[in-house]
């Protein structure tokens, strides 16, 4: 949504005051859904959770969104989603619905304002399905999705092809959706560090991490993945043929002195500066 802007940055102060009746709305909808929740969970044990929905909207079938939205409908075969069954009695055709909600309201009104779900406002329509993402978007080290500065949408397709931003079935691509916005990793650096190549994933989560920078791990065994330690003798430890016995209790290899340039150096083939 904010991709021509600069998405490092949070949005204008403007931005919240623009959206604000949507939030509003939006607010109002899950509000209902909510209640419509607990009616048909009051009585039974099963989690069974509504989906986000438009009050008093009904499922129509993707068939119904072609007539206007003919760009997005004619690719959507390409998608991951389009594959989705529903069960149960919506079992028409959840396509398009199953993100935007039910939509009867929005096509009998040729498409007025605020009568239909866009996930990139709210994820929570994401999470009806992928319910364990929540939880890593709540971790202390997350990408700030759902605060109105990231969408799901800025590294995953949603309508056609590949579901990975940049249809990343290659590493390359993958880590071309990280750098349009993490622009200092990019390079060029004189001393490349050739586990770039394997891509950013090898070191950071995409969505949050328990650990800072949303690292996979904390500490040095983030490196000794790749980096084989050797004992070289009695107590004696080398990591790339030079003596590490003592540096290993400093801190991560990464702290201050050591390797700070993860990412690539311009002045230091041990990756320093
Ligand atoms: C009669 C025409 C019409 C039909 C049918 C229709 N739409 Fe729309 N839709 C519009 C118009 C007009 C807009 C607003 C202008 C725009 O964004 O293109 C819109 C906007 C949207 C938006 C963006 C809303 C927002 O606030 O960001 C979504 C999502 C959407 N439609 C989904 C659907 C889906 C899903 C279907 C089928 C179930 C569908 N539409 C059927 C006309 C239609
Ligand atoms: C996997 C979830 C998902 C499915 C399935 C899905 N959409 Fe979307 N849709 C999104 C997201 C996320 C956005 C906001 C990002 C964007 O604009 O690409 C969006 C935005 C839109 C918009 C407004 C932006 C625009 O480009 O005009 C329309 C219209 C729309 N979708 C229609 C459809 C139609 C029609 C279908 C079925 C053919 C469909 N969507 C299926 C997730 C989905
Ligand atoms: C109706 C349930 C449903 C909704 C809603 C939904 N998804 Fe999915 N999604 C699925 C299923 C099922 C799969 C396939 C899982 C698998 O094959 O392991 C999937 C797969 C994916 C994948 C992986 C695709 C791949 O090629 O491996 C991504 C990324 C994804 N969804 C993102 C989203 C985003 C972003 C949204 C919201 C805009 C969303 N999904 C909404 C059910 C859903
Ligand atoms: C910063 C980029 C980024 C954002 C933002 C992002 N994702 Fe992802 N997502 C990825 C990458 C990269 C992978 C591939 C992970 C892998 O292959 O290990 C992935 C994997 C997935 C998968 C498949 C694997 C799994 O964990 O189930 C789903 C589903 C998914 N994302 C959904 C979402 C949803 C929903 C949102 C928004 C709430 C979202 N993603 C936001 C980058 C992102
Ligand atoms: C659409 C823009 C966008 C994309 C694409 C993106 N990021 Fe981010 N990233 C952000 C924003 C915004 C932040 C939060 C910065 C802040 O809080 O100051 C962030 C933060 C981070 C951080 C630092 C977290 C911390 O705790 O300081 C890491 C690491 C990161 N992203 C890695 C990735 C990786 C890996 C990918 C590709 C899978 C990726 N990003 C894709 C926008 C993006
Ligand atoms: C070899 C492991 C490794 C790889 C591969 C890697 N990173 Fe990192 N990244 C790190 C470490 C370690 C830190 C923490 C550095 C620190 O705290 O000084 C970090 C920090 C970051 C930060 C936060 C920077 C800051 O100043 O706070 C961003 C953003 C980031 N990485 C993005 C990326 C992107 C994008 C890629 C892929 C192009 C990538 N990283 C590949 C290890 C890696
Ligand atoms: C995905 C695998 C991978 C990971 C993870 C990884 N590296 Fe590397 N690294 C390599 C490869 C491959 C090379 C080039 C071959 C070599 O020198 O071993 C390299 C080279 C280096 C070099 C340059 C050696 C020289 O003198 O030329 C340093 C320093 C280095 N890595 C430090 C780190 C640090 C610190 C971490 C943890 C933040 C780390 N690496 C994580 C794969 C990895």
């Amino acid at each position: 949504m904010n991709n021509s802007a600069d998405p490092i940055q949070a949005p204008p102060p403007s931005w919240f005051h623009r959206h604000r009746s949507k939030f509003a709305f939006l607010a109002l909808s899950f509000a209902a859904a909510a209640i419509a929740v607990s009616c048909a969970t009051s009585g039974t044990n099963r989690g069974f959770v509504l989906a986000p929905a438009i009050p008093g909207a009904e499922y129509v079938g993707s068939d119904a969104c072609e007539q206007c939205h003919d760009t997005i409908t004619k690719h959507f075969a390409s998608a991951p989603h389009a594959r989705l069954i529903a069960q149960g009695p919506n079992a028409v055709d959840v396509g398009c619905e199953s993100c935007h909600g039910p939509a009867s309201v929005h096509v009998e009104s040729g498409g007025a304002a605020r009568t239909i779900l866009n996930p990139d406002r709210n994820p929570e329509s994401c999470y009806h399905c992928h319910s364990n993402l929540r939880g890593q978007f709540a971790l202390p080290h997350a990408h700030p999705v759902g605060e109105g500065r990231l969408t799901c949408s800025a590294c995953h397709s949603p309508h056609s092809g590949d579901a990975f931003a940049g249809t990343a079935s290659s590493l390359t691509s993958a880590n071309e959706a990280c750098l349009t916005c993490h622009k200092p990793q990019r390079g060029p650096h004189i001393f490349e560090h050739e586990a770039m190549r394997e891509g950013c994933l090898s070191c950071h989560a995409p969505h949050g991490s328990v650990n800072q920078k949303m690292l996979t791990e904390r500490n040095a065994v983030l490196c000794l993945k790749c980096h084989f330690q050797q004992q070289t003798g009695p107590g004696r430890i080398a990591i790339g043929a030079i003596d590490h016995t003592t540096f290993l209790s400093r801190g991560t290899c990464w702290s201050a002195g050591c390797h700070e340039a993860v990412h690539g150096s311009q002045v230091s083939s041990s990756l320093r500066f």
